[in-house]
């Protein structure tokens, strides 16, 4: 299981299941189906801290910088975030002193937000935590879910709460990965028991819109491999934008509602992992070293489908704390702390956190001039 990593005495009783992945023929919706329960994915040792990238910190600062200019009103306003983790936005609006709430229910990251000042409640959002925050502190004007909605399982519970915690005007805004760019770059590691669904605006529009709300606009950006921000408010409070528009018309291209765009796009996964295990193995033989960069709980959907173990890939380096000293779920290749990597280059990195590579690529500098290299483990298998 993605984030599930591990110390020796839990190697026999390891949790597993299966990964089957579906599409609903009318909403198009993709689901990771026959998922673990979310108690066993959050907790009080998740092993995702998000303020630990400073990309993701600054982008997120950005975010909540526009949404403070053009969607909450100076005088009356809350802001609801769910899933705000470590605090990585929440921060921003806390500075700012304006009234939040966070709704969290992995408390070691909960914790690290409190420790910053923010406020935080303990649990998982749905139905009935809306009304109670609803009772408890009003309607919000701003509802931020950031790589959180796709976690969620129970989506329509969800959207209910949304529905009874917005005020008549208010906004929510969600971001994750984009259904479009896992299709286009194979990136079939954005699935994972915690990402179990990858939205697009037709299957976000129809999840939401069975509650009364709609997207209005969207934002793409490059963030985690490709994500979508969507914008929504209740059915007709705002006018559409073009850019909404143009992209939903662009989905039908994209053939999201066709069963041969899934069908294709399995195939081409398949041969993803036929290509990284043949590069692999060729290393492997060849006498290069290899090692993998970021500990990522996508890195768990390749290791795990490719087959991969600590023949083809040494150590995985990682800047968590919590994850070094660690096993990789499944495969039990080592976490090592990023000294390890620095101490002694590999010949390859396999960079399971593609999704960082500026960040990464910025810092090691070294790794590649002393003549070390970057795999890209989905897609063609990209070297840099
Ligand atoms: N918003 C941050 C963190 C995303 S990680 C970012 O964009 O980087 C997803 C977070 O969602 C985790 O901290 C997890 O504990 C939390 N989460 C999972 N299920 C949830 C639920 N039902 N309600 C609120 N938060 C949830
Ligand atoms: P990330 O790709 O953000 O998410 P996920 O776990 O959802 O797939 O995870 C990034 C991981 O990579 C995280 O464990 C920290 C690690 N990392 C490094 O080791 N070095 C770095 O410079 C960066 C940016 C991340």
């Amino acid at each position: 299981m993605g984030n599930a990593f591990l110390t020796p005495d839990r190697f026999d009783d390891e949790y597993f299941y299966h990964m089957k992945v579906a599409v609903c023929e009318s909403c198009c919706t993709l689901q990771v189906i026959d998922i673990p329960d979310p108690d066993q994915m959050f907790h009080e040792n998740y092993a995702y801290f998000a303020g630990t990238s400073q990309y993701m910190s600054e982008h997120f600062r950005v975010m909540s910088e526009k949404l403070m200019a053009e969607y909450v009103s100076k005088d009356s306003l809350f802001v609801v975030e769910i899933g705000c983790n470590d605090g990585i936005s929440l921060q921003n609006f806390a500075r700012a002193g304006i009234p939040h709430l966070g709704v969290e229910p992995s408390a070691n990251v909960a914790q690290a937000a409190r420790d910053k000042g923010i406020n935080v409640e303990s649990g998982f959002f749905n139905v009935e935590t809306a009304q109670s925050i609803t009772e408890r502190y009003g309607h919000a004007d701003l509802f931020i879910a950031t790589n959180t909605m796709h976690h969620i399982e129970d989506i329509n519970s969800v959207a209910a709460g949304v529905e009874i915690l917005l005020k008549p005007d208010g906004v929510m805004v969600q971001e994750d990965p984009y259904l479009g760019d896992m299709l286009e770059l194979v990136s079939y590691d954005q699935l994972y028991a915690e990402h179990m669904y990858i939205w697009s605006i037709t299957s976000l529009g129809s999840a939401f819109g069975r509650h009364g709300l709609e997207i209005f606009d969207i934002e793409r950006n490059n963030f985690h491999g490709g994500c979508m921000r969507y914008y929504l408010c209740r059915k007709g409070g705002r006018k559409p934008t073009e850019r909404f528009l143009v992209q939903q018309a662009k989905e039908d291209e994209l053939g999201l509602k066709r069963q041969e765009t899934y069908v294709a796009f399995r195939k081409r996964c398949e041969s993803a992992r036929d290509r990284l295990v043949e590069r692999l193995e060729t290393y492997c033989q060849q006498g290069k070293r290899v090692v993998g960069y970021g500990a990522t709980a996508k890195s768990a959907t390749i290791i795990n489908y490719c087959g991969l173990t600590t023949d083809h890939i040494a150590y995985i380096s990682d800047t968590t704390p919590t994850k070094q000293g660690k096993f990789s779920p499944g495969a039990h290749i080592p976490i090592v702390p990023p000294d390890v990597f620095t101490e002694n280059y590999p010949d390859y990195a396999v960079l399971f956190a593609w999704n960082h590579f500026d960040e990464i690529n910025a810092k090691e500098k070294r790794f590649v001039e002393s003549g070390g290299k970057w795999m890209f483990p989905i897609g063609m298998i990209e070297e840099k």
